[in-house]
C-alpha cells in the first residue's frame, strides 16, 4: 500500500456568504489574526508530513498562488530596515511546503473540485483539506486520519458532533462502532440533510484521506444536492465498499475547529487565536472581559476603550 505524501486543497469556490468582501479577494486570504485561513491549512499539512501540496483554485484566485511565493520588493525593504523578525514572517511562507495549483474552471462543486487532482496525485492514498476550514494547532486530527489509513487500507472522513439543528449544513453520516473508541466505520452519507432525516448528529468536517478510487467515482458521479459535483455522493458510493475499495471510516473530532467560510464562525476564529496569542492576548482579554461586561449590562459598545 503506498503512503500518503500528498495534500490537496480545494479553494476554487466562490465564497458567496462573504460576499463583497470576496467580491474580488478569495475568502482563503481572509486574515484570521494575521495570517490567511489559507496558511494555517498548509501549515497543517505539512506539520502531518504532507509537503507536497495541490491547490485547486480557480478565477481571482492569484492572491493565493503570490501568497506562497517570493514578495522580492517587501523582502528587500524589510532587508533594508534590518526588520529580520517581519522577514522571517514572510518568507516562512514561500518556503513552507513545495506548492502547486491547477484551476477547476468553473466551479462545479467539491468532489469536481477533487477531481481535478486526478492527474497530479496520480495511484496513492491522498489527504483532502479544505481552504476555508482551521483545525486548530493544538489538537490533531490529520495525523490521526492518517494512522488510521494506513492502518485500515480505507477511506477516512473528520466527523464533528454538531447540535441536531446544524446538520442540513453538513454531510450526515450512518455508522457503526469499531473496536476504537474514536473509530467509526461510516455506513452511509446523505449531503445536507433536514435534521428529521439525518442518519446521525456527525457531521463531515473539511478533512478526508481518499484511495485514488475516488477519482473513478467522481468521473461518473451526478451533480447532487445544488446541482453540484458533491464529494459527498461518491463517499457515499464508496461506503458501499465498491470493488474492494477498503470502505470509509470515520475519526471522530473533539478537538476545535473553525469555519472561516461562515462570518460568525470566521469572528470566533479570530477571537479564540487571538486570546491566546503571546502578544495578542494581555491586550485582548481585559479588553474582552470588559466588553462581555458591558453586554451584560446593556452599556453600549461604545464605552468601552
Ligand atoms: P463551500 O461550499 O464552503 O465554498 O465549499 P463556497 O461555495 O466558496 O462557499 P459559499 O457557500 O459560496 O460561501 C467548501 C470548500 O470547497 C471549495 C471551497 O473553496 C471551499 O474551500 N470548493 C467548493 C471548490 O474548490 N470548488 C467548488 O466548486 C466548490
Amino acid at each position: 500500500m503506498a503512503k500518503v505524501t500528498k495534500a490537496v486543497i480545494p479553494a476554487a469556490g466562490l465564497g458567496t456568504r462573504f460576499l463583497p468582501a470576496t467580491k474580488a479577494m478569495p475568502k482563503e486570504m481572509l486574515p484570521v489574526v494575521d495570517k490567511p485561513a489559507i496558511q494555517y491549512v498548509v501549515e497543517e499539512a505539512v506539520d502531518a508530513g504532507l509537503h507536497d501540496v495541490l491547490m485547486i483554485t480557480g478565477r481571482n484566485k492569484n492572491a493565493l498562488e503570490n501568497h506562497f511565493d517570493r514578495a522580492t520588493e517587501i523582502e528587500a525593504s524589510l532587508q533594508k530596515k534590518g526588520d529580520t523578525d517581519r522577514l522571517e514572517k514572510v518568507n516562512y511562507s514561500t518556503e513552507l511546503a513545495d506548492m502547486h495549483y491547477v484551476r477547476q474552471g468553473d466551479p462545479k462543486g467539491l468532489g469536481h473540485a477533487v477531481l481535478r487532482a486526478k492527474m497530479h496525485v496520480g495511484e496513492a492514498p491522498f489527504a483532502v483539506l479544505l481552504g476555508d476550514d482551521i483545525i486548530d494547532a493544538r489538537d490533531v486530527l490529520l495525523k490521526r486520519m492518517l494512522q488510521v489509513q494506513a492502518e485500515r487500507n480505507a477511506t477516512v472522513v473528520a466527523l464533528l458532533e454538531v447540535d441536531p439543528d446544524q446538520i442540513h449544513m453538513y454531510g450526515a453520516a450512518a455508522v457503526e462502532t469499531t473496536d476504537e473508541d474514536d473509530v467509526v466505520r461510516v455506513t452511509g452519507l446523505v449531503e445536507k440533510p433536514n435534521k428529521d432525516v439525518a442518519p446521525s448528529n456527525l457531521a463531515i468536517i473539511g478533512r478526508y484521506v481518499l484511495r485514488p478510487e475516488v477519482f473513478e467515482i467522481l468521473e461518473h458521479t451526478k451533480p447532487g444536492k445544488g446541482g453540484e459535483i458533491q464529494l459527498t455522493d461518491a463517499l457515499e458510493e464508496m461506503a458501499g465498499d465498491v470493488e474492494g475499495t477498503g470502505g470509509v471510516y470515520g475519526v471522530i473530532f473533539r478537538g476545535r475547529r473553525y469555519d472561516t467560510g461562515d462570518r460568525l464562525d470566521y469572528i470566533k476564529a479570530i477571537v479564540q487565536l487571538a486570546v491566546d496569542r503571546e502578544d495578542l492576548g494581555v491586550g485582548l482579554r481585559p479588553w474582552l472581559r470588559e466588553f462581555a461586561a458591558g453586554l451584560e449590562s446593556n452599556t453600549p459598545s461604545g464605552d468601552v476603550d
